[in-house]
């Protein structure tokens, strides 16, 4: 085989997602079954340019599946952005006999992976992000966890919300998207949720919608605004002028990002782990895994980055109905 894999490099970027870590171990011992060497890159591209290179073994990457964060560590580096980081990146590569890289992060972190490929390095992403905004999957690692985070979060602030009788504008992570947003403003019965990928936000419709569920005898009044809209404080401050409701901003911040792992999270990491390995080990560069109809799938890193996703029409129309 012209492309033969005899040693995997395996990296985390970008911002950490619960499940990585089960990622992670189903990369190194999925590797190892089938005969390959494999390197931990701590740091990710960061690591990767400071040669923060170490061999792992089975014993490694033992009692991690149920942890949150990454145990290889991530980051954002600047330099790796640049030509000369790039062809930087890839000589520490061929001078550690590493043929392949498995890249498990978001859309920025395929975009190293595939300047990597570019220049000769056999590159395979792993959607890790509890954003849900990979365009070319259908599932990222880590969103379950969050979002199920946040929406337990939720509720809290609602008991608190319903006895002081106040509105609630609760801030949750999604970078531009709002899959978090939309999913907890079902999941929680909330009242509003404001999107970024629905951008018609209308503080005066907001501000009837609280005083007339005010009358209708509704004790809270739960608004899930998500980060891409963002400035919950300021809002909150308008919006409690306008209505005489007391009105407080919860933003969750990075809670959101941490914790156990769900089953599903440990699944899907476990599976495309164990996938993106067995790819690379065909041969196949520049690709990008992913789950479609339920089914695990590779693609082209480019086509995967051309792919535009937004929120589900459906999805949205029904939260709006629910909430009256
Ligand atoms: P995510 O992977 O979660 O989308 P970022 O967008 O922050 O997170 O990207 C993570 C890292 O991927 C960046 O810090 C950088 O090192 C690398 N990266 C992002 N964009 C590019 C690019 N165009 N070329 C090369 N590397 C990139
Ligand atoms: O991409 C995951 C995410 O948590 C986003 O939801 C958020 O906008 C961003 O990362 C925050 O990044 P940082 O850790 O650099 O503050």
């Amino acid at each position: 085989m012209a492309n033969e894999i005899n040693t995997i490099g395996v990296l985390t970027s970008g911002g950490d997602a619960p499940g990585m870590n089960a990622a992670i171990r189903a990369v190194v011992r999925e590797s190892i079954i089938k005969g390959k060497k494999v390197f931990g890159i701590k740091r990710g591209y960061a690591g990767l340019l400071q040669e923060e290179i170490f061999e792992m073994q089975t014993t490694d990457v033992s009692d991690i599946i149920q942890r949150g964060g990454t145990i290889l560590q991530t980051a954002r580096c600047t330099e790796f952005t640049t030509a000369a980081g790039q062809q930087k990146g890839a000589e520490i590569c061929k001078r550690h006999g590493i043929d392949g890289i498995i890249v498990i992060g978001g859309d920025g972190s395929f975009r190293g992976a595939q300047k990597l490929a570019g220049l000769g390095i056999n590159t395979v992403g792993i959607p890790g992000t509890i954003d849900l905004d990979i365009a070319c999957t259908d599932y990222s690692i880590g969103f379950d966890t969050a979002v199920n985070t946040a929406m337990e979060a939720i509720d809290k602030v609602r008991d608190t919300s319903t006895s002081h009788e106040r509105c609630s504008i609760i801030e949750v992570m999604g970078r531009g998207a709002g899959f978090i947003a939309l999913w907890c403003g079902i999941a929680n019965g909330a009242e509003n949720v404001l999107l970024p990928e629905k951008y018609d936000y209308n503080e005066q419709a907001l501000v009837n919608n609280i005083i007339e569920n005010r009358k209708k005898g509704k004790q809270h009044h739960i608004i899930i605004n998500a980060e891409g809209i963002g400035h919950s404080t300021s809002m909150a401050k308008r919006i409690e002028a306008a209505t005489g409701v007391e009105t407080r901003a919860t933003i969750l911040g990075y809670m959101q990002r941490g914790g156990c792992p769900t089953a599903r999270d440990r699944m899907q990491a476990s599976l495309m782990g164990a996938y993106a390995v067995d790819i690379l080990c065909e041969g196949k560069s520049n690709r990008v895994v992913g789950e479609r109809n339920g089914k695990l799938m590779d693609m082209d890193i480019d086509e995967a980055l051309a792919m535009q996703k937004s929120v589900d029409a459906y999805e949205y129309k029904i939260c709006y109905n629910l909430s009256k």
